[in-house]
């Protein structure tokens, strides 16, 4: 009974959490305020700003709206620095043949991301003309938790939410699809979530999910 799928990007279609990682501690340095890699698991899913909020509550300093909007483009510049070495390697075969079968069985597949890289981590792995709607970071006032990504998505792909199926890796994008009417797959952190409706061990289960076997 799903028209469509609608994919967060970021730990789902691909990974990139390394990458922020490495960004974000590049900056965390050079402030002096301490950072690890479970601090960065608190931020999938979530926005930019909201992301480095939760790395500044480690800080001593209190920073004004504006340094702290400077805080952010540099790691975003990090970061970017770090995407130019993604290419279609980083697209992992059973994501492509998986995507690939769920297009020629004529479901509608779109990108719902908090991220605003999204486009251009598309276009690194070779996807960057794929999809039949990308929502992205760029186009909301609300992040994850709130259902405006994946809305919008599913306005565009032309479906009902409670005919479309949300994939995401974390809490917060779980969130965001049962608050907009989508039943949800959970995978990686997200796999447990008792909010899922779907828990997938591998991404192929979605053809099964569709075709309804
Ligand atoms: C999400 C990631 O996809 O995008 C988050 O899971 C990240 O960790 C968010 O903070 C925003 O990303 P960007 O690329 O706009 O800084
Ligand atoms: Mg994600």
């Amino acid at each position: 009974h799903y028209q469509g799928i609608i994919f967060d990007l970021d730990g789902v279609i691909c990974h990139t959490d390394a990458y922020h990682y490495l960004a974000w501690k590049k900056l965390a340095d050079r402030l002096g305020v301490y950072f690890d890699k479970q601090i960065n698991n608190r931020l999938r899913g979530i926005s930019r700003m909201e992301s480095l909020d939760i790395i500044l509550e480690n800080s001593k300093n209190v920073y004004t709206d504006a340094e702290k909007h400077e805080f952010a483009e540099e790691k975003n510049e990090y970061y970017r620095q770090l995407l130019v070495q993604m290419s279609p390697a980083d697209l992992s075969a059973d994501v492509k043949n998986t995507l690939d079968i769920l297009r020629k069985i004529g479901c509608k597949l779109a990108i719902g991301s908090s991220s605003k890289n999204a486009r251009y981590i598309l276009e690194r792995i070779g996807l960057g003309h794929y999809f039949d709607a990308v929502v992205d970071g760029n186009e909301i006032q609300h992040s994850k938790p709130d259902p405006e990504v994946f809305l919008l998505a599913a306005q565009r792909l032309g479906i009902v939410s409670s005919s479309c199926l949300v994939v995401e890796d974390a809490a917060a994008g779980i969130e965001a699809a049962v608050r907009g009417g989508f039943d949800a797959a959970g995978l990686g952190d997200a796999r447990v979530s008792p909010f899922a409706k779907y828990h997938l061990i591998q991404f192929d289960e979605l053809i099964d999910i569709i075709t309804g076997n």
